[in-house]
């Protein structure tokens, strides 16, 4: 097993090992801040019914085919998707694809590790008592939230004041960077063996104190806890006439689960042959549901509707993890230890699934630039900082944040899917797909399945793409037009992309003159 320095071929210490690194990718701040906001505002659980199609004939099949597809690749030697794209599929086109495999996590670890940074200070405010002095109001705590972020000004984050912000910044980049330098099985695996249980009883200790929270303020009697679950499972069904609903489900499905993210075909490349992905996969979605559906969808709206009421529900994503829930712990008994451990719980999630987003792109720059691991490491660490930065800088409004959201957390996120059912279900084959995803399997995984891989998933999806191509493009193209910090951010995407398009071709010339590669 490789000591990640970069000599041999790395491997996961264990089957288990594996299943806790791709759920631990999958389960983040996706899981309780994005999903009870996506199902607040599409329909409460109307929203499910979208969301669970999603999952069957998206994200579970998707799921099993990167599985499948990235240990074929690690098995013909290469552990980044320009390698892999190119071991399935030899032809110039499909290290490009690869490109965009290495540019979409690349990219989400730059403003998703911002988040993270917000929520360790949270945890830390918490620890130390500082939420005490804030007056117990949303209007108070998005105050605080806008001044922490710097979402009243651009670069007002540099211009001293409140530096804690990139204190915390600095610290979950060394973290992410020193747990990457130690490599797939001391770094990544021990991390997530040890980090994922500790999630899990922090999200339950959180949930037991939102299920016992009854009706807090007498006064306020329809304030209570079955409103509360009410307003996030009871079925709006009008929502399931909305395109609107079903596109945010897929969506929320890909982010949710990692998939289309260029994270599963690496992590699984480092596993061997008679390594079962068939059962691991499906345990690591299960994983991720749990977290997702049990955990995130009882604590999060709920607790937030008990103190709030309604106008929780219309609160969004960051208002709500960042505005009603510190509210809603300054209301409840012990709330400052509570929120300490629901802050520290989110910090857990989002460094087990940054880490993941960095992986791929360190996979690449080893195996296709040749670089040693610490050279790989700062390479990495340098680029992931200037856009960190950038993100950091453009902090108003938080337009570029949302910018690289749109463009890469979804749009291309689409476009990646996209490719690799084509690549999955048309080139490589669903017979030799069935046969590979079989080989050492727990399970055996029925026979429609490939077939679904084969017509309804690519069907599925570009449909739901046109749809959102039809919805949102228009819009988009325009504020990049009008907006310059949106034109901006979505130039910096574009030359990350040239870039990384640059590196895949001189690596694909170096894999075809050592002879790597299939002949076509
Ligand atoms: N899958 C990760 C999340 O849900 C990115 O946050």
């Amino acid at each position: 097993m490789s000591n990640g320095s970069g000599k041999g071929k790395e491997q996961w210490g264990s089957q288990l090992g594996v299943i806790m690194a791709v759920a631990g990718s999958a389960v983040g701040l996706g899981n309780f801040l994005r999903f009870p906001g996506q199902a607040a505002q599409n329909g409460g659980g109307a929203f499910m019914l979208p969301y669970f199609a999603a999952l069957i004939f998206l994200g579970i099949p998707m799921c099993w085919a990167e599985w499948t597809m990235g240990r074929y690749g690690g098995i013909k030697g290469f552990n980044s998707a320009p390698g892999i794209f190119l071991a399935i599929w030899p032809h110039k086109l499909a290290r490009y694809f690869g490109a965009l495999a290495l540019l979409i996590p690349l990219v989400i670890y730059m403003y998703y590790v911002l988040i993270e940074a917000w929520c360790l200070g949270y945890a830390y405010d918490y620890l130390v008592g500082n939420f005490d002095k804030i007056e117990p109001t949303v209007a108070a705590y998005s105050n605080h939230f806008n001044e922490f972020v710097g979402n009243n000004a651009n670069g007002f984050l540099y211009e001293g004041g409140n530096n804690s912000l990139i204190t915390m910044l600095l610290i979950v980049f060394i973290l992410n960077f020193t747990l990457i330098y130690r490599g797939i099985s001391r770094g990544i695996e021990k991390f997530c063996n040890v980090a994922m249980p500790i999630m899990a009883l922090c999200a339950i200790c959180v949930l037991i104190r939102v299920l016992t929270l009854g009706t807090p303020d007498p006064a306020k009697p329809e304030n209570n806890l079955i409103n509360g679950l009410g307003s996030m499972w009871n079925p709006n069904t009008e929502y399931l006439w909305k395109p609107d609903t079903w596109l945010a489900a897929a969506g929320q499905i890909f982010f949710s689960i990692s998939a289309g993210f260029g994270i599963i075909i690496n992590y699984a490349s480092y596993l061997k042959k008679k390594d079962d992905v068939a059962l691991s996969s499906l345990t690591a979605c299960g994983v991720n549901e749990f977290f997702e559906v049990c955990l995130g969808g009882l604590i999060t709206l709920p607790a937030a509707f008990i103190f709030l009421g309604t106008s929780a529900t219309l609160m969004g994503t960051f208002g709500l993890g960042f505005n009603a829930l510190p509210n809603v712990f300054a209301m409840m008994p012990a709330g400052r230890l509570f929120g300490f451990i629901w802050f520290f719980m989110l910090f857990l999630a989002a460094i087990t699934s940054s880490l993941s987003m960095l992986q791929p792109v360190i996979a690449f720059f080893e195996e296709g630039l040749g670089l040693r691991r610490h050279a790989s490491v700062t390479f990495l660490g340098l680029v992931a900082a200037l856009g960190t930065g950038f993100v950091l800088y453009f902090s108003k409004g938080m337009v570029a944040l949302d910018t690289f959201d749109f463009w890469v957390g979804t749009f291309l996120i689409y476009v990646l899917a996209m490719f690799q059912t084509v690549l999955y279900g048309w080139i490589f084959g669903i017979e030799r797909g069935e046969e590979e995803l079989h080989a050492g399997a727990h399970i055996r995984v029925p026979r429609v399945l490939q077939y679904v891989l084969k017509y309804v998933s690519p069907i599925y999806l570009f449909a739901i793409f046109g749809a959102f191509c039809y919805q949102s493009l228009g819009g988009r193209v325009k504020s990049i037009l009008d907006d310059s910090v949106t034109s901006a951010a979505t130039l910096f995407i574009l030359v990350v992309f040239a870039f990384l398009l640059l590196l895949t071709h001189i690596a694909g010339r170096r894999w075809e003159r050592e002879g790597r590669l299939p002949s076509r």
